[in-house]
C-alpha cells in the first residue's frame, strides 16, 4: 500500500463517480450502438501491443471485464481490479478471469508481476496530476521490465464535440460545462453530459505523465479517429464490409497527430524499461 491511501478500494474514489457505475450501464456500453467503434479499435490495439498469450495481464479498471472476457479468450491469465463492488462480482463471473477490489494508485500486487497493466479507465476519473502519476508508476512497478503499460484516456475536446453532435450544445447550462472541460480538462457532475466528475486530456501531456511515472519513449494511438463523430456511423458498423474498411483507416491513421485530438479516446503505450 503507498503512503497516503487509507480505507477500502470503494471509499477512495468520489461518491458521484461510484454512483454513475452503480447505475449498471457499463456493461452495456461498449457492446453495441456506436460505441462498438471504441470496443473494436481498443481490441485492435491490444491485439498488436500486447506480449503474446499466455501472459499474465492485469486490467485496471476493467469494469464488468467487457475486455477481460475476450483477453482469457485468447489465452491470457487476466486478474481485473475495480472498485465498484458490482463490477467485480460480475467480472468474477468470467471464465478464465479472477476479479478483486482495488485502486489503481495503491495496487496489491508483487513487483514485475505481470506482462502488462492495462489501465482502460482509472485515469479517466483520477483529476489531479499527482493521482494520475501516480497510478501510472504503480502500473510501471507491477508490470515486468520489457512488459508493457496501456493507458486509455478521453481527449479534451470530446464532450463539447459530443454535445454539437447531439443538439445539447444550445443549453447554456450544459455549454457551461462543456467548455469549461475544453478549458481546464475537468468535467463536472452533470446529467446534461451524460457522464460522472472526469479528467479529459490534452492529447500532448500523457506523454510527460508517463514519463513522470518512469515510463518514457510512450506512443499513442488515436482510437475513433474522427468516426465516432458521425450522425451514420450505425450503419458502417452494421455492415461486415463498410466496418472493415472503416477500421483499417482507423488503423491506418492511428499515430497522425493532428488526429490524436479528434478521436475520443487514445490508447498510449509504454515498454517498461
Ligand atoms: C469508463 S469505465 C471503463 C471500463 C473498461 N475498462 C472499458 O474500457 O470499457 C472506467 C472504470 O474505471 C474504474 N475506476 C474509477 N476510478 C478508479 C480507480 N481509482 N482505480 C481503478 N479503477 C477505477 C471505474 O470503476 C470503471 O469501471
Amino acid at each position: 500500500m503507498l503512503a497516503g491511501m487509507s480505507g477500502s478500494p470503494s471509499s477512495r474514489i468520489a461518491p458521484e463517480v461510484m454512483g454513475h457505475y452503480l447505475q449498471g450501464r457499463e456493461d452495456g456500453r461498449l457492446r453495441s450502438g456506436r460505441n462498438r467503434l471504441e470496443f473494436w479499435r481498443t481490441q485492435d490495439v491490444l491485439r498488436r501491443v500486447l506480449p503474446p498469450a499466455p501472459a499474465r495481464v492485469l486490467d485496471v479498471g476493467g469494469a464488468s471485464g467487457v475486455h477481460a472476457e475476450w483477453l482469457a479468450a485468447d489465452g491470457y491469465d487476466v486478474e481485473l481490479i475495480d472498485p465498484v463492488p458490482t463490477h467485480v462480482e460480475q467480472a468474477g463471473r468470467l471464465a478464465g478471469v479472477v476479479a478483486r477490489l482495488g485502486d489503481a494508485r495503491a495496487l496489491e500486487a508483487a513487483d514485475a508481476s505481470a506482462d502488462a497493466v492495462l489501465l482502460l479507465g482509472p485515469l479517466y476519473h483520477l483529476t489531479t496530476r499527482g493521482d494520475r502519476v501516480r497510478a501510472l508508476a504503480e502500473a510501471r512497478r507491477v508490470a515486468r521490465p520489457g512488459g508493457m503499460v496501456a493507458a486509455a484516456t478521453i481527449s479534451r475536446w470530446a464532450a463539447v464535440h459530443h454535445m454539437i453532435r447531439l443538439d445539447r450544445y444550445t443549453d447554456p447550462a450544459v455549454r457551461e460545462v462543456a467548455d469549461e472541460c475544453a478549458r481546464t480538462g475537468l468535467l463536472r457532475e452533470n446529467d446534461g453530459v451524460g457522464f460522472t466528475t472526469a479528467y479529459f486530456h490534452d492529447s500532448d501531456e500523457i506523454i510527460g505523465e508517463f514519463a513522470d511515472a518512469g515510463l518514457p519513449d510512450a506512443r499513442r494511438h488515436a482510437l475513433e479517429g474522427v468516426f465516432a463523430l458521425y450522425a451514420d456511423i450505425d450503419e458502417w458498423l452494421d455492415d461486415p464490409e463498410r466496418r472493415a474498411l472503416l477500421l483499417d483507416v482507423a488503423r491506418r491513421s492511428e499515430h497522425e497527430p493532428t488526429l490524436l485530438g479528434v478521436a475520443d479516446h487514445m490508447i498510449t503505450v509504454a515498454v517498461v524499461p
